[in-house]
């Protein structure tokens, strides 16, 4: 039966494969023994191994050993989890915050627990897969507005009869990389008494000097706006979190199933969170780096004439055309030493290179891209 069914997937070459990394996850990767350059990763400002984040791991390891064993409702969470969680509220400026195990499941349990029989849910075109599962498994009126667009947001607000209305947005669209108009939104919700929920996956880190989009917009947390946020794209750890009101907080902790259902993380991973907060608190500068590269390398692709698909942040689509097209940029790319892999549907609806830039990338790196890209310009 999946036989039929991979062969299909070949010939029309969707078929996917993982390759695996023999070292760290960093702007220089290895894989069979030969190294590349990495155009490929969320870690945006280099902090999946950066030596503070490491050593606080080790030492969280000795406190606290590996294995977290079950649930934290079952078997209560570490110290460690609960000094996250009043960071990331106080970093967020809500009341309140809680740890998921991932940003997956962060939107696969905080949708469905905050909407009922009485909610429409507005979301957009191009939400995340996680944010599209969790507005399925919340099993409500799913109204899908087109991309960013606000009338169209509008007039289905306007329109649909509901007692609860939820809005729902990434910050950065994590295939696009542009971002969500988030003051307009925020406006059309106040407007029509709509909660906002907020997928800073993308956002956390980089926007906003790091605090995500609220801040970059300049847009109070108010009591009816839920920011969810990963630890595992620029803060180089792993796992996610929910930030609001404490009354939303807690109604998640008693009401998420992947919440309640699923083992707590390692204190460890916990630890590396903690303390790339830290360090991005400490220190603008990554982010300035992170931004300076991003600007670098975007004005070299329009250069050369690539259709960046209105990116706006480190993450740049390159618009390719054909799924053919795409592999054969992708391959060209792997043969001179990068890593930048083809994207295509279902991932997304249209195939393209997905370049991500990162604080850790050399003006050296951002040349041999630019080079390679000019190369294969079709
Ligand atoms: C916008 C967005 N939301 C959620 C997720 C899921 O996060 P995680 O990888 O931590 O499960 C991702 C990334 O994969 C994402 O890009």
């Amino acid at each position: 039966m999946f036989s039929e069914k991979l062969k299909i997937l070949k010939e029309n070459r969707l078929f996917r494969e993982i390759k695996d990394r023999e070292s760290p996850q960093g702007p220089r990767i290895k894989f069979a023994g030969k190294e590349y350059l990495n155009f490929s990763s969320n870690n945006y400002l280099g902090l999946a191994t950066h030596p503070y984040i490491i050593d606080k791991v080790k030492r969280s390891l000795d406190d606290y050993g590996y294995g977290s064993a079950a649930s934290r409702l079952l078997s209560g969470g570490s110290t460690l989890h609960k000094e996250l969680e009043d960071k990331i509220a106080q970093f967020k400026n809500t009341e309140a915050a809680l740890i998921f195990s991932s940003g997956y499941a962060a939107n696969t349990g905080i949708i469905p627990a905050i909407t009922d029989e009485d909610t429409a849910i507005f979301s957009d075109e191009l939400n995340h897969a996680s944010i599209i599962d969790g507005c399925r498994m919340s099993k409500v009126d799913i109204l899908i507005y087109r991309h960013k667009n606000l009338s169209h947001l509008e007039e289905l607000i306007r329109k649909k009869i509901a007692k609860r209305k939820i809005v729902i947005t990434d910050t950065i669209f994590s295939m696009d990389g542009d971002i969500s108009p988030l003051n307009d939104i925020y406006e059309i919700c106040k407007k029509n008494n709509a909660l906002l929920y907020i997928d800073d996956a993308h956002g956390t880190g980089i926007l906003g000097n790091g605090k995500g989009a609220l801040s970059h917009f300049n847009i109070h947390p108010e009591q009816w706006i839920v920011q969810m946020g990963t630890f595992s794209k620029a803060l180089g750890s792993f796992g996610a979190f929910v930030a609001g009101s404490s009354g939303v907080v807690e109604w998640i902790l008693n009401t998420a199933r992947s919440f309640i259902f699923s083992t707590a993380l390692p204190s460890c991973v916990i630890a590396a969170s903690i303390a790339a907060l830290e360090i991005i608190e400490k220190d603008s500068d990554l982010i300035k780096k992170l931004w300076a590269n991003r600007n670098k390398v975007v004005n070299n692709i329009k250069d050369i004439g690539y259709d960046i698909m209105g990116s706006e942040t480190p993450i740049i689509p390159i618009r390719t055309g054909t799924i053919e097209n795409t592999l054969h940029v992708s391959r060209h790319l792997y043969e001179k030493g990068i890593f930048a892999p083809a994207i295509r549907p279902p991932t997304v609806k249209e195939p393209r290179i997905r370049i991500t830039v990162t604080a850790s990338h050399t003006n050296e790196d951002i040349e041999r891209l630019i080079e390679a890209l000019r190369e294969v310009k079709i």
